[in-house]
């Protein structure tokens, strides 16, 4: 008799549920949410960091038992954490001082070396674009140092790659193809822009929504008025290096009150305790299904992000 066994982590990433928000939103319009915070590392992010790390696997960039380099916010560092120890790997990240301390004990339980890199213009909870930066060099010079493999996030194709072959096609099959809209906010835009494509390969009329915070809204080209707020993993205050502009028909933008608003409303009435880019998710998909233009019977879908423990 065979074992019906899961190998590893590994195999624990994707397949998610996508849950119906029917107690926050009850039309018009019905609000699907794909529910990556039950991934193993508690993040969308397991999908593009498995993907990452396999292919320089195979290709040899990273050699057996080698170091594996980022930088991180904490979710591609849980991420890289669980594929690098059922893969062998040690990992360092380096992650700005400005998101919370929870991400770095999360991390260092799941066996990686954090090395915390001052804030240069951002405050506790807030990271801009130059602390990202600066986290980053930190991450390059140790990759360098130690001769590890730097994953290079926000340049690394495979991230969005990931989505394109397993989110996408995960919500179009788990909708059975009724996908009216996508709406997701946006850090290296892997996740937007993979299920972007995956959706629109299938169906060209998907209507495809970016979230950014309200005086933060680069991908709609509007000047920068606020560096800082609440939506950690994304808006870092430029159009990321592998954005493709055809594949936003708009930009939604929520303020950090209703950030904090929709994070309480899910918690308390779909008892889905996620992060703040979950909620900003959730909060701009009201929107765009009560704006009137899509069908009152149409399916818009988000991601939850994250799960709310590490904030
Ligand atoms: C909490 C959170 N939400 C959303 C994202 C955005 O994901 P992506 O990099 O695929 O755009 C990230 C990325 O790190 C994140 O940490």
């Amino acid at each position: 008799m065979s074992l019906k066994v899961t190998l590893s982590a590994l195999d624990l990433i994707g397949r998610t549920p996508l849950i119906a928000l029917d107690r926050i939103h009850n039309g018009p319009g019905r609000l699907l949410a794909k529910a990556e915070f039950m991934q193993p590392g508690g993040s969308v992010k397991d999908r593009a960091a498995r993907a990452i790390v396999l292919a320089a696997r195979e290709d040899g960039r990273l050699a057996p038992g080698a170091s594996v380099v980022e930088m991180t916010s904490g979710n591609m560092g849980a991420g890289l954490a669980v594929a690098c120890a059922a893969l062998g790997h040690p990992l360092v990240v380096t992650m700005s001082a400005g998101n919370s301390p929870q991400r770095a004990r999360m991390l260092e339980a799941l066996g990686a070396e954090v090395v915390l890199v001052p804030q240069v213009d951002g405050a506790p909870g807030q990271v801009t674009g130059a602390d990202v930066n600066a986290a980053a060099d930190a991450a390059q010079r140790i990759a360098t140092e130690r001769r590890g493999y730097y994953v290079d996030q926000f340049h690394a194709s495979e991230g969005v790659q990931a989505h394109r072959e397993t989110t996408g096609p995960e919500i179009w099959e788990q909708s059975s193809g009724r996908v009216d809209a996508w709406v997701a906010a946006v850090g290296t835009g892997a996740t937007f822009l993979g299920v972007a494509a995956a959706l629109r390969e299938r169906n060209p009329r998907v209507i495809c929504a970016a979230v950014e915070p309200e005086g933060c809204q680069p991908l709609a080209g509007l000047p920068i008025t606020r560096h800082r707020h609440l939506i950690q993993g994304t808006s870092y205050g430029s159009v990321p290096p592998h954005w493709i502009g055809s594949q936003m028909d708009l930009s939604i933008p929520v303020t950090d009150e209703e950030v904090e608003r929709w994070r309480r409303l899910l918690a308390t009435k779909e008892g889905l305790h996620v992060g703040y880019s979950a909620a900003a998710n959730v909060c701009a998909t009201v929107a765009l299904l009560s704006s009137g233009r899509l069908a009152a019977d149409a399916n818009a879908v988000t991601v939850l992000c994250d799960t709310g423990m590490k904030y």
